[in-house]
């Protein structure tokens, strides 16, 4: 019967399929929570060593991947990347690409139960002990999160509260966090942060409602919530992307210089090359889910490898070139449900070579601090990233 000759739509599942991925989801993710829910779990699951202890935070072959009932979405699959002390790591890549579930995987922010980090360890150093994030209880990593880490996140508006005024919302972070200090303590030490960002009518904002802001003045309170507490490492996701370009670089430079102040490290997400040129020490670039590329600033920006990230250059303004039209990658990101198990750019590449087809590439070293997953580079390679996983 043509009925039944009918080729699967790969787009399509039916109803029953996708209740019985939803019934396997529940079983995964359940067996997951319920080893997340124990009561006393031994430090020496969660309590761990540092690789290098220069290092602020070293994401190792992490996975996080989303158990939806149309499939399981690997939002990132095997990424590895060390957040040295005190330095700047920017995070590029285009929309979608996993970049802030990496960094809600390091604050144990991720959605659960359909999000979970089920592969790799996170290790983050507080200065006295390292918790391996991943396996890490609830009840400590609270304790963590805004005294070591803490986030500025992606949108102000939606993050602050709008029938709050402004000071009981920063209030509130330094109150929980320093349970012993009195009232006018936290109010003082609020309207220092209030003055810290450069708010100049800092008395006035207190008593204020978000709507009454402005955006730049709203980032800005976004921001002294997160280093209310002097935490080690900021990670900002897209501080500035809902802001003109004056008022982003008040941003960049405010953050900048509070970084020093407090001496902590920054991971900064951004699709904007702009800002990354302008504030990080180390770059690392992601596609759909992955590392394609990682290295020093300057590396990237000077000596791009991967035919990726060589794309995202040519395809940012330069002032006082003159192009007709800017370059754009063809071809758009696979499906994340289904994603092919060789290079997941060759579909887009104009520069594959022999080996391309094979099995997805592992990172080759080309530099002490430069990696690259491109075939491309393995005949120069100095070595290889031992951890790079090739799931097939
Ligand atoms: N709660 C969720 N359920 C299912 N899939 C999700 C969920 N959150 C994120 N994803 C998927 O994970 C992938 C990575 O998303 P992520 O938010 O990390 O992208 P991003 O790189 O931060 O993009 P942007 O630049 O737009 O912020 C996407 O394919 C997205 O669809
Ligand atoms: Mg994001």
């Amino acid at each position: 019967m043509a009925f039944n000759n009918k080729k699967k739509n790969a787009n399509y599942i039916s109803a029953k399929e996708s209740r019985a991925i939803a019934r396997e989801n529940r079983k995964i993710t359940q067996e997951i929570e319920k080893k997340r829910n124990r009561k006393h779990i031994p430090e020496e699951e969660y309590v761990t060593k540092m690789k290098n202890p220069e290092n602020c935070v070293e994401f190792d072959n992490v996975q996080t991947y989303f158990f939806t009932d149309i499939g399981t979405v690997k939002s990132v699959d095997g990424v590895s990347f060390d957040v040295p002390q005190g330095k700047t790591v920017g995070i590029v890549g285009e929309s979608g690409c996993g970049k802030s579930v990496t960094s809600l995987s390091l604050m144990q922010l991720v959605q659960r139960p359909s999000g979970q980090t089920v592969g790799g360890e996170i290790r983050f150093n507080t200065g006295d002990h390292v918790y391996n994030v991943v396996n890490t209880p609830t009840s400590v990593m609270q304790k963590l999160r805004g005294n070591y880490m803490s986030m500025i996140f992606q949108e102000p508006m939606t993050s602050l509260n709008p029938v709050l005024r402004i000071g009981e919302q920063v209030d509130e972070v330094i109150a929980l966090h320093n349970p012993d200090m009195t009232k006018d303590d936290v109010k003082t030490r609020t309207i220092q942060m209030l003055e810290m960002v450069g708010i100049a009518n800092k008395e006035g904002v207190y008593r204020m409602y978000p709507h009454e802001l402005s955006g730049g003045m709203r980032q800005r309170i976004m921001i002294a919530m997160a280093l209310a507490c002097n935490p080690r490492l900021i990670i900002a996701d897209e501080p500035t992307t809902a802001l003109d370009v004056t008022i982003q670089a008040q941003i960049l430079d405010l953050l900048r210089g509070l970084k020093d102040k407090i001496n902590s490290s920054i991971m900064l997400i951004t699709h904007d090359l702009g800002v990354v040129a302008e504030m990080a020490d180390y770059v690392v670039v992601m596609y759909a889910g992955r590392v394609v590329e990682k290295g020093t600033a300057r590396e990237i920006f000077k000596d791009p490898r991967h035919p990726y990230t060589i794309g995202l250059m040519k395809s940012k303004p330069v002032v006082g070139k003159y192009t007709e039209k800017l370059y754009s990658i063809p071809g758009s990101v696979p499906n994340p449900i289904d994603m092919p198990n060789y290079c997941y750019f060759k579909d887009r590449c104009e520069m594959c070579v022999d080996g391309c087809e094979g099995a997805y590439p592992g990172m080759y070293q080309i530099s002490p601090t430069h990696f690259v997953s491109c075939y491309r580079c393995a005949a120069e390679a100095v070595g290889k990233e031992g951890d790079t996983k090739n799931e097939q």
